[in-house]
């Protein structure tokens, strides 16, 4: 594998040059004096939103506020104090989970996030959609270790009791095996039909749970397949495994949620609701409770000793809970799902908490209120460009005053290097010919995914649209 030190060490953004802005939200300028000022002012806001989440706090609910996209994985560290979270805006939010207020950004994937995991209270692992997995410094914030080889969209990442190794799951069928000290890639698990959406490391094994509908465990020593454990009908989305309790709990996407003893293969208990597909699972710190959240935007808490439903609430307004965690004290959930925060939720509250909310989301606002250039925008470019200064971490650059604009310009975002080397000046013709062939046709190695609109039409109207808005 290839470390990619040098790339990153020049993508690196210098932090000492970085200021908060509003909301954990974090933007890059240069040192001048003016903005010196404005950023002791901005520091002002910062405090004041700091009390508001403490304030939210106190009946235990809050929210991790400073993404940009929506929040695709969650962890908590082991001592609690800490949570990680993954984004569609392509970063890792590492947090104080007490005071639900942002440590730092970890920049380096070159698009979604869906797996982070604490290694140890200095070392984090995350996955995504860029195909590779990355070891980061937690007190630097810097990239280790670039974990590159996957041909698929990284879905899962798993860390081992003893912490020396990195299982990475992939939809190209297969986990790899990396070693955290060095980053070396040692090996791969293969034999799976379909994608793999999870893994987990467990009595000195590891289990998979594939599109394939199998859960399978194997020998890390070896990269041997040990046995297929399952066989369910359709494919299975989450698995944990809890070799103290000696079971194994998976869900599936017919909504299927099963107990299975570890060592027999019998069926311990069946969880299955009528919900669809079963997301995220993560069991207290005393594995005395179970989360399990699904496709529908609820989260179900079930007591281990007998199985019986603690809790059973709506936390999203609307989109699936893709990620659950609990915190040290096993009193408090975190989840992710289609909002741009993630959320804490104490278990058991009495009252209903505030639920996820995506509805201000431009891309879920109704298509016939909106010019078609506007339509064009808020469906194929919105969830990753701003059309103004607003701060907001996204996967893209901003978009302000494109028309004119040298390409790889922006301030303070990190470009792919094809961007950045680019000549191009962004104009109406450029625009057109970017969307006309595909970026990746247009400039060969950049991030920006794949994508063309095929109508001139439709080109033209969006345009329009960028002309005015820009
Ligand atoms: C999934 C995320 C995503 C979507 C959707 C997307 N972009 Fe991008 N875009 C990016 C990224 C990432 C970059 C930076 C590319 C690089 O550095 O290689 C970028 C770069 C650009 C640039 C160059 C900006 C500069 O500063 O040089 C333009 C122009 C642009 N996008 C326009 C659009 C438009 C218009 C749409 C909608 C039709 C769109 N993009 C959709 C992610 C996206």
């Amino acid at each position: 594998m290839r470390t990619q030190a040098g790339r990153w060490q020049r993508a690196r953004p210098d932090r000492t040059r970085r200021v908060r802005v509003r909301r954990g939200r974090v933007r890059r300028h240069g040192p001048r004096p003016l903005v010196r000022v404005a950023s002791a002012l901005l520091a002002g806001l910062w405090a004041a939103a700091l009390l508001a989440a403490a304030d939210a706090q106190a009946n235990g609910f809050a929210s991790l506020e400073g993404h940009g996209g929506p929040v695709m994985a969650v962890d908590i560290s082991e001592d609690g104090a800490r949570a990680l979270t993954g984004s569609f805006d392509n970063s890792v939010g590492l947090w104080d989970a007490e005071r639900a207020a942002p440590i730092r950004w970890l920049d380096g994937h070159e698009a979604a996030v869906k797996a982070v995991r604490f290694i140890d209270a200095r070392r984090a692992v995350s996955g995504g959609d860029d195909m590779t997995a990355r070891i980061w410094d937690l007190e630097t914030g810097e990239a280790l270790h670039v974990l590159e080889g996957h041909t698929g969209v990284v879905e899962a990442v798993a860390v081992s009791p003893d912490r020396r190794l990195v299982a990475t799951a992939s939809r190209d069928r297969r986990v790899g095996l990396w070693d955290v000290e060095s980053g070396a890639h040692l090996g791969w698990l293969e034999g799976h039909g379909g994608p793999v959406n999870d893994v987990a490391f467990a009595d000195g094994l590891i289990f998979t749970a594939a599109a394939d509908g199998t859960i399978r465990s194997w020998d890390p020593a070896t990269r041997q397949m040990k046995r297929i454990m399952l066989r369910h009908g359709f494919g299975v989305t989450a698995v944990l495994v809890d070799p103290a309790r000696g079971w194994l709990v998976y869900g599936a996407q017919d909504g299927g949620t099963r107990v299975i003893d570890l060592a027999t293969d019998a069926l311990l208990a069946d969880l299955t609701a009528d919900r669809r597909p079963v997301l995220a699972l993560a069991e207290s710190p005393d594995a005395g409770q179970l989360a399990i959240g699904d496709g529908q935007g609820h989260i179900m808490v079930v007591n281990t000793a007998d199985w019986s439903v603690v809790s059973d609430f709506r936390a999203a307004l609307r989109g699936p809970i893709w990620a659950l965690a609990w915190d040290g004290a096993g009193t408090r959930l975190l989840a992710g799902g289609i909002a741009d925060s993630a959320h804490f939720w104490p278990v058991g509250a009495k009252a209903a908490g505030p639920l996820m909310d995506a509805r201000n989301r431009p891309f879920l606002r109704d298509p016939a209120t909106m010019s078609n250039g506007e339509r064009q925008f808020q469906r194929k470019c919105s969830i990753c460009h701003a059309l103004t200064e607003d701060g907001v971490r996204r996967a893209g650059p901003s978009l302000a005053g494109i028309f004119g604009r040298k390409a790889g310009t922006w301030p303070g975002y990190v470009y792919s290097d094809a961007v950045a080397r680019s000549s191009i000046v962004w104009s109406e013709e450029t625009i057109d010919a970017l969307f006309a062939i595909g970026p990746e046709h247009y400039i060969p190695g950049t991030k920006m995914p794949a994508q063309r609109i095929t109508d001139p039409q439709d080109r033209a109207d969006l345009i329009a649209f960028l002309r005015d808005n820009s």
